[in-house]
């Protein structure tokens, strides 16, 4: 996993097996079965990435044959935080990995005029302060979500929270870092701009309408 100067808080996930379905995920041709089918292969993936580091504890287990000490990861559960809709296609694979994970859901979707976000849900598990958060989306666009995201979480008294994304424009990690230089961000590309419509270049194109097949 890479570190770039420019973005201090940015871990960018570069395995092979990612950076292939992340270029299946671009191709316009790729219907929405398989769209989903990656998005969800992709985060668990990065799943594993973002989880090398938790913390662990010991724990006495009895193998067949004798008592040992084994290793737990300590703490409250993990708990994941998609951010509507787009979000909830990354939240199957890593519960795949993680499957005693706690699921919270932020609502939020961008005014096409303004690009600012509108915020309409939230709820996620109480002991907010006790949990490492994973919220998700697979756009880090402008950052505006990511950041109005991050900000209510830490309302309701989260403190431990990381952002993971499939694609992130450099705008976007650079507002994000700026709001919120405590949460470190994991994604799979970082691409080169924003066009002036807010959409990621080369980018997926719209990752809600491509993995629900709206448009
Ligand atoms: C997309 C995406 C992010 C947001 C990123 O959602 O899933 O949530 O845009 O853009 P930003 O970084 O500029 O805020 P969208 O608003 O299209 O909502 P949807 O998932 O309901 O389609
Ligand atoms: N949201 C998307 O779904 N795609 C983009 O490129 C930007 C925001």
């Amino acid at each position: 996993m890479d570190t770039t100067p420019r973005f201090p808080t940015l871990r960018l996930v570069q395995h092979p097996l990612v950076q292939h379905k992340v270029t299946l995920l671009r191709d316009q041709q790729t219907p929405t079965k398989i769209f989903k089918e990656l998005v969800d292969e992709i985060a668990m993936l990065m799943a594993y990435e973002a989880t090398a580091d938790l913390p662990l504890e010991a724990v006495p287990v009895e193998t067949p044959l004798e008592k040992t000490e084994g290793r737990q990861v300590s703490g409250k559960k993990l708990t994941l935080v998609p951010i509507l809709r787009a979000g909830l296609g990354m939240v199957e694979g890593i519960l795949r990995l993680v499957p005693a994970a706690r699921v919270g859901h932020i609502g939020l979707y961008r005014d096409h005029d303004t690009l600012e976000p509108v915020d309409y849900y939230f709820k996620v598990p109480g002991d907010t302060s006790e949990r490492d958060f994973f919220v998700l989306d697979p756009m880090l666009a402008t950052g505006g979500s990511a950041v109005s995201a991050v900000a209510s979480l830490k309302r309701s008294g989260a403190s431990r929270i990381r952002f993971l994304c499939l694609v992130a424009a450099p705008e976007g990690v650079k507002k994000l870092a700026d709001a919120h230089p405590d949460v470190i961000v994991y994604c799979a590309a970082l691409d080169r701009e924003l066009n002036p419509q807010g959409y990621i270049l080369p980018g997926l194109g719209d990752a809600g309408d491509r993995l629900f097949g709206t448009r």
